[in-house]
């Protein structure tokens, strides 16, 4: 996928909920190509895990425990990736959840705080982290993850996820407009359902798995490794006048 072969090889990514799903993914499909991977995660024996399948496919990881709500956290997490790699050239911003799903009069300040802090804060921390490193070295990619309910508002049961994924694509944009002369390019993906640990938090009930399904024209959910692989064309030289934009994976649909 990237122009150059073994373009990947000895880069530094470093990958927030690298511990489960899209994360983890992302993170084996880096490790394939060579890449060193930081493999941050609130979940540290998840990360470990991650980190252990990078190492088994030749590759170096770094596995960071790590609250991408808590500012420090994810400063130190950088400072820890390049002081163990050098330099970081990719970021990919994967931690991200819904918390819980709730009907819109029904949710409250608690629920917003949270997913917010999760989705947007998270997304944001990380961003300024790296953007300094990634600036000197006037080269660097950001991946961060929407959500195709940011384009519906995920009536009856997630608008606050939606909301904060809407911000995160806003968010990705700016950076990449204010950056875009500097060597930086920063892109979205918004994904439709995908098979991981969040849709099985998200499909509380056999009938919204259904709604989902039946809202997906080729009739399944997206695997991990078809988002991450996503990923991985963003951050190579195969991709190298994209920038702002979000792209939606999604199975040809969910418009309705
Ligand atoms: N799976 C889907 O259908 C789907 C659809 C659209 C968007 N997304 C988004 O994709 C991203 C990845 O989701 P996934 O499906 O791989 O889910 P997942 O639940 O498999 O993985 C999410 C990871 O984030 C970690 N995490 C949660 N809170 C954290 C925190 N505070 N700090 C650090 N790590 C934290 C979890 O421990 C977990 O390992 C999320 O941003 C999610 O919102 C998923």
């Amino acid at each position: 996928m990237p122009k150059t072969p073994d373009y990947f090889q000895g880069k530094t990514i470093v990958i927030t909920g690298a511990a489960s799903g899209i994360g983890r993914a992302a993170a084996l499909i880096f490790a394939r190509e060579g890449a060193n991977v930081v493999c941050a995660d609130l979940n540290e024996a998840g990360a470990k895990e991650t980190a252990a399948l990078v190492n088994a496919k030749g590759s170096q990881a770094l596995a960071i425990k790590l609250d991408v709500t808590k500012r420090a956290q994810v400063d130190d997490t950088v400072k820890r990736a390049i002081g163990a790699f050098g330099t970081v050239h990719f970021l990919f911003n994967s931690a991200g959840a819904a918390i819980r799903r709730s009907k819109f009069l029904e949710i409250d300040d608690d629920l917003v705080e949270k997913t917010f802090d999760l989705n947007v804060k998270g997304t944001l921390y990380g961003m300024q982290a790296v953007l300094p490193h990634m600036l000197e070295n006037k080269f660097g990619v950001i991946v961060n993850v929407g959500s195709m309910a940011h384009r519906r508002g995920g009536p009856g049961s997630s608008i606050h996820y939606a909301a904060a994924k809407g911000a995160v694509v806003t968010m990705t944009m700016g950076v990449a407009r204010e950056f875009a002369s500097q060597g930086i390019r920063a892109l979205s993906i918004s994904p439709g359902p995908v098979r991981t640990p969040f849709q099985d938090a998200a499909a509380t009930s056999p009938e919204l798995a259904k709604k989902f399904l039946e809202d997906v024209p080729m009739g399944r959910f997206g695997e991990a490794g078809e988002i991450a692989e996503l990923v991985l064309f963003m951050c190579s030289d195969a991709c190298e006048f994209m920038t702002a934009d979000t792209v939606y994976v999604n199975g040809g649909g969910g418009w309705r």
